[in-house]
């Protein structure tokens, strides 16, 4: 029998690209708000327009790039310094509260588990290093390895590649909806790990296969798969 494979989303997922907010404020007071959110879904945009002209940088850039451009679109005026610090940061983001337990369950359930991101696989490794959470992963992928980024169909396929797995038994685990609906698209199943109460699913068509709070409702609704 194949042994199932949970493939988690990083940023956003596992760990909390809002842990900058507190930087930012010092930065730029009442703007830090706007600025955290614009510079998360326009590093996104960069990772999704560079997937789609072909025009691959790793998502390092994709983060620097945004946050250049929301310095320029705020109207926030911030040194090199300012900006190579906050950068920095961005190395050493936290963990969600929840998510040290939840693997725990994990992997006591027997799972396979591996983080699965746009990021470079030494900013990943470094990340889950410093939130404590590197041992229960069996591996890193990461889509740089095919110089492409999700929600390519191509990044799935290396991903079940990577963990010797199949569709039907590998589960992305992600709270960024296109995440969710590109696994699915592409032969996953996937559950969607709705963060905040006032998040939105796409309306696509494509529903998750399973929808939890957090990393121990979804331990839970795994179990009675
Ligand atoms: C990740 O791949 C999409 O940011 C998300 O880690």
């Amino acid at each position: 029998m194949v042994q199932k494979t949970l493939a988690f989303d990083v940023y956003g997922t596992l760990i909390d690209t809002a842990g900058v907010f507190k930087s930012l404020e010092m930065l730029v007071g009442d703007k830090a708000t706007s600025m955290t959110e614009l510079w998360r879904s326009k590093q996104l945009e960069y990772s999704f327009r560079r997937g789609l002209m072909q025009n691959y940088q790793d998502f390092s850039v994709c983060t620097h790039q945004a946050l250049d451009y929301c310095c320029e679109a705020l109207k926030v005026d911030l040194s090199r310094e300012q900006k190579d610090s906050l950068l920095e940061e961005y190395r050493f983001l936290p963990p969600f509260a929840d998510v040290v337990t939840g693997l725990q369950k994990f992997q006591a359930a027997g799972f396979a588990l591996f983080a699965f991101s746009n990021g470079r696989a030494d900013d990943v490794h470094n990340l889950l290093c410093q939130a404590k959470i590197d041992s229960y992963f069996q591996d890193v992928v990461s889509c740089d390895e095919v110089n492409s980024f999700k929600p390519n169909p191509g990044v799935y396929a290396h991903f079940l590649r990577r963990a010797e797995s199949v569709g039907s038994e590998a589960w992305m685990i992600s709270s960024n909806p296109f995440d969710v609906i590109g696994a699915i698209s592409a032969g996953m199943r996937s559950a969607w790990v709705k963060r905040s109460s006032n998040a939105v699913f796409d309306p696509w068509g494509i529903e998750p296969t399973l929808t939890a709070t957090d990393f121990v409702d979804l331990v839970n609704l795994m179990g009675n798969d």
